[in-house]
């Protein structure tokens, strides 16, 4: 399930409250090159509504059993979702979930036909080379079993975690730097090309920033995806800069 061009990651978290409101905004930012990533109750009802869109989740189990509480990603797969955001900074700072757990969260969902969205980011504003180095050993950790063949089948989010929900996006400035690190590590070391986007307080005044790097796939938006002409202006932004 590729898509061509820049891509929007709808990342809704735990939004909106009910399943009329989930469908609207579904509606509302059903277009190409979109990703909506709505809460587990709700992902068959906005996969109904999608056309245009993709579905995708915010998490995934790489068991199944006796797991209460938990879904798999070949459940996930089974209804339809295509894309999974795995190791979100809010799973792994609020959740704990560490490189290791996700790592096998990475490996089942390409197991079962998943495109992992993996998220990876620093916590602290720190220098360009320690965010470089930190977001290397994270996203190296979360990946350790993965083949080489299937890196390129993996959705690199960077997201800065003082950028998140904080209205303090990272400028460009600052992205590219790191973005394009992880690119040439994965080209020196394994001849891979990634596709890495960015997250961190995406709103329809900066957007354009990113879209505009050759280096920059796309962005993962959470905020500003749960109000619906925040969404569209952002998506239609998006489409007029590729
Ligand atoms: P935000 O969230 O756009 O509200 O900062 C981004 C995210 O979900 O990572």
């Amino acid at each position: 399930m590729d898509i061509k061009g820049k891509i929007a990651v709808m990342n809704w978290k735990c939004n909106p409250s009910s399943k009329e409101e989930a469908e609207a905004l579904a509606i509302a930012s059903d277009m190409d090159g979109v990703i909506i990533c709505p809460p587990a109750p709700f992902i068959e009802a906005v996969r109904n509504k999608l056309n245009k869109a993709i579905l995708g989740s915010q998490d995934g189990f790489w068991e199944e059993g006796a797991f209460t509480g938990e879904y798999s990603f070949n459940q996930l797969a089974s209804v339809g979702v295509k894309y999974s955001v795995i190791g979100h900074s809010e799973r792994r700072w609020l959740f704990s979930e560490d490189s290791n757990l996700i790592s096998k969260k990475v490996k089942a969902a390409i197991k079962a036909g998943i495109i992992p969205i993996l998220c990876i980011g620093e916590k602290e504003r720190i220098s360009e080379p320690e965010a470089i180095e930190t977001v290397l050993s994270q996203l190296m950790a979360s990946i350790k079993d993965i083949a080489e063949d299937d890196m390129e089948n993996i959705i690199i989010a960077y997201e800065p975690v003082w950028a998140i929900g904080t209205g303090k996006n990272a400028s460009l400035k600052e992205v590219e730097p790191v973005i394009l690190g992880i690119i040439e590590y994965f080209k020196e070391n394994f001849d891979k090309k990634m596709n890495i986007i960015y997250g961190g307080s995406v709103l329809s005044e900066n957007v354009k920033n990113y879209m505009i790097s050759p280096y920059i796939g796309g962005v993962l938006i959470g905020g500003s995806s749960l109000n619906k002409d925040k969404a569209l202006e952002i998506i239609k932004i998006i489409r007029s800069t590729i």
